[in-house]
């Protein structure tokens, strides 16, 4: 079942009058539950393309379907719905809210739908996430891995249609980096959860079931690898 359709997507930007061609023409397309890395040079369009996917940033021209719905025909109020409900995004710096602890960060999203927190979900996403202890800390008080644990539960929480990671593991050691790669990996076959994951770390990129390459705003790669 396809879960994301990419038509010819492009972004141009402007800075100081001159145009900055971020996306030149990308199209493709996700089946429920794959598992895909993106890779690609710094500056090259990966950031720009996991925005546009996610509803936080409009191409200036082509098409983006979640679910079957054409993300940028919503207006303001329905995309901040779409945002919160189908799309979990998951940063380098965890952009987790200082004054709150582990658990009200990651029922965050069901909160600010005004939703009935799940408990349960909450307590299976505590223990896989090993955050069971740590539930009631602040991200101050926190490790960097701790942190972006946290910041994967939030994302998963409302079982959204689209996990979107951008260099998840960037600011972690290799030890840690590993373990958030396996959490979003069993995630990833535990709840048939879509995820498509920035790095630019080759072995990281070895654990996706499909890898896309994207060079000067051009998807120059796009191979299933298991
Ligand atoms: N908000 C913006 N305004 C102007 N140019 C931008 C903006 N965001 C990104 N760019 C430019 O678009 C290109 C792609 O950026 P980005 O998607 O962040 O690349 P990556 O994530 O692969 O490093 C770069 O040339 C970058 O400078
Ligand atoms: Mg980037």
């Amino acid at each position: 079942m396809e879960i994301l359709r990419v038509e010819n997507i492009r972004r141009v930007y402007e800075t100081q009058g001159k145009p900055v061609h971020a996306l030149r023409g990308i199209s493709f397309s996700v089946k429920k539950g794959e598992f895909i890395a993106v890779v690609g040079a710094s500056g090259s369009g990966k950031s720009t393309l996991l925005h546009i996917l996610g509803g936080i940033d409009r191409p200036t021209s082509g098409k983006v379907y979640v679910d079957g719905q054409d993300v940028y025909e919503q207006n303001e109020e329905e995309l901040a719905i779409f945002r919160r409900r189908q799309v979990g995004l998951i940063y380098q710096f965890y952009n987790l809210i200082p004054v709150l602890t582990v658990e009200e960060n990651i029922t965050l999203p069901a909160r600010l739908d005004g939703r009935r927190v799940n408990r349960e979900r909450l307590a299976g996403l505590l223990k896989e996430l090993g955050l069971v202890k740590r539930r009631k800390h602040l991200p101050g008080q926190l490790s960097g891995g701790q942190q972006q644990r946290t910041s994967i539960g939030r994302a998963l929480f409302n079982a959204p249609a689209i996990v979107l990671a951008d260099e998840p593991t960037g600011n972690l050691d290799s030890r840690n980096a590993e373990a958030i790669m396996q959490l979003l990996r069993s995630a990833n076959r535990t709840y048939k959860q879509t995820t498509i994951v920035i790095t630019h770390d080759r072995e990281i990129a070895m654990m996706a079931n499909r890898i896309l390459e994207i060079q000067d705003g051009r998807l120059i790669r796009d191979e299933v690898i298991g």
